[in-house]
This record gives structure tokens, C-alpha cells and sequence, in this order.
């Protein structure tokens, strides 16, 4: 855990004795075309994070992701698709496409605005700023 964000949460209240999530650690992406198509722009999920019904919205709508177009070949797509749904986690509202909108993550970061508003930070999708180790699954950190 970072320090200055160890001092933020004290502040906002804590995060502290909210329910386990059962996510603290998730598998690392095993999968080279995940790892490197979906780590462009941003830092490659774990497909533990979502539920599969998720991710297959999510990789049907490539040509419009979230206001991006992230589309890709249809045999890495097909891949891909397969993969992050095989492997996907149990929690989670599967029409619901943002990690960052699943109730578990309201409930695991009930931080003030102040928090989000960081430099360091910038958007809530922005895992690394927070969890160092976030790339190996692990959101563990304290
Ligand atoms: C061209 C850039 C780009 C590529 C490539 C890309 N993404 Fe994204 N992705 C974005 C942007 C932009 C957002 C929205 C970030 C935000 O608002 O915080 C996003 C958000 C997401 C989110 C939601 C994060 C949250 O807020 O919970 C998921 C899940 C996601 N991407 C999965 C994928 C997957 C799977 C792939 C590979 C098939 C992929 N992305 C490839 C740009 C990209
Ligand atoms: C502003 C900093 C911040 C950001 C950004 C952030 N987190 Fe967290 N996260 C925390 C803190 C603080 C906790 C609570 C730590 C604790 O109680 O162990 C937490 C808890 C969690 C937990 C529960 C861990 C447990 O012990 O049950 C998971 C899973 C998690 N975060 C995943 C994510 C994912 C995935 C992202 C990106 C999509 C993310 N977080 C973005 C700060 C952040």
C-alpha cells in the first residue's frame, strides 16, 4: 500500500472491516494475446475480475469500447473471448461491463472524491496507482 494513500483512507473513514471480496488474489493472466492486445491502453485485467456474461460483452463490443475502438483481428477476438470467459470469476452482475461499477468494488473503496481526485490516480480503472502488484493479480496489499 502506498503511504500517502494509507494517510487518505485513514482519513476518509477506512476502508478497513469491509467484507472480504474473495478477489485479493486472482490468477495472472496466462494468456500472451490478453496480456498483450488488452494491455495496450490500459493495465490487462485478470478475467477473475468479471463475470463471464461480462467479458462476452465486452469483446463484442470492440469497436466501441468504452468511446475507444479496440478492435482486433476475428481469430484474436475469438481467442481472447474464449479465454477471458473460461476463466472468469463468480462475483459480479454479468451486464454490468466495468470492474469499477461491480458492487463489491463500491464496497472495497468507499473513499472520498478527494482520494479519486489524486494526480497519482486519475481514473478508478487505474488499479496500479493503488496496488503496486496489481499486474500479478495481487490486491492484497496490506
Ligand atoms: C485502444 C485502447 C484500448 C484497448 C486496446 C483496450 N482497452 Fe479496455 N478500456 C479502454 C478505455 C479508454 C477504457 C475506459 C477507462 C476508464 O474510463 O477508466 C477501458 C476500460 C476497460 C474496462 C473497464 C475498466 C473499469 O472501469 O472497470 C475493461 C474491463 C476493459 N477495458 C477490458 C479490455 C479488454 C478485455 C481489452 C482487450 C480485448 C481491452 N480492454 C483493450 C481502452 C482500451
Ligand atoms: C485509489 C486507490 C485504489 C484504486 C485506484 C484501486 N484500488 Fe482496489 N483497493 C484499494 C484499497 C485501499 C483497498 C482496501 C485494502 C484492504 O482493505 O486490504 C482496495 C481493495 C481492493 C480489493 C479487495 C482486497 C481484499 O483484501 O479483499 C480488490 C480485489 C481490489 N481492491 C481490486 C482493485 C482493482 C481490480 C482495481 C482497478 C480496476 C482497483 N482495486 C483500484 C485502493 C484502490
Amino acid at each position: 500500500m502506498r503511504r500517502w494513500l494509507v494517510a487518505l483512507i485513514i482519513t476518509a473513514g477506512g476502508a478497513a472491516g469491509a467484507a472480504a471480496s474473495g478477489l485479493e488474489r486472482v490468477p495472472a493472466i496466462a494468456h500472451p494475446a490478453t496480456a498483450k492486445e488488452c494491455g495496450e491502453c490500459h493495465m490487462a485485467f485478470q478475467p477473475a475480475l468479471l463475470p463471464a456474461g461480462s467479458w462476452l460483452r465486452i469483446m463484442d463490443g470492440l469497436a466501441d469500447h468504452f468511446g475507444e475502438d479496440a478492435s482486433l483481428p476475428a481469430d484474436l477476438t475469438a481467442s481472447i473471448r474464449a479465454y477471458l470467459a473460461a476463466n472468469a470469476g463468480r462475483s459480479g452482475d454479468p451486464k454490468i461491463t466495468r470492474i469499477t461499477e461491480q458492487s463489491w468494488f463500491a464496497k472495497e473503496h468507499r473513499f472520498r472524491s478527494a482520494v479519486w481526485q489524486r494526480p497519482e490516480i486519475k481514473a478508478k480503472s487505474n488499479c496500479l496507482a493503488c496496488h503496486p502488484r496489481a499486474e500479478q493479480g495481487n490486491y492484497d496489499d496490506d
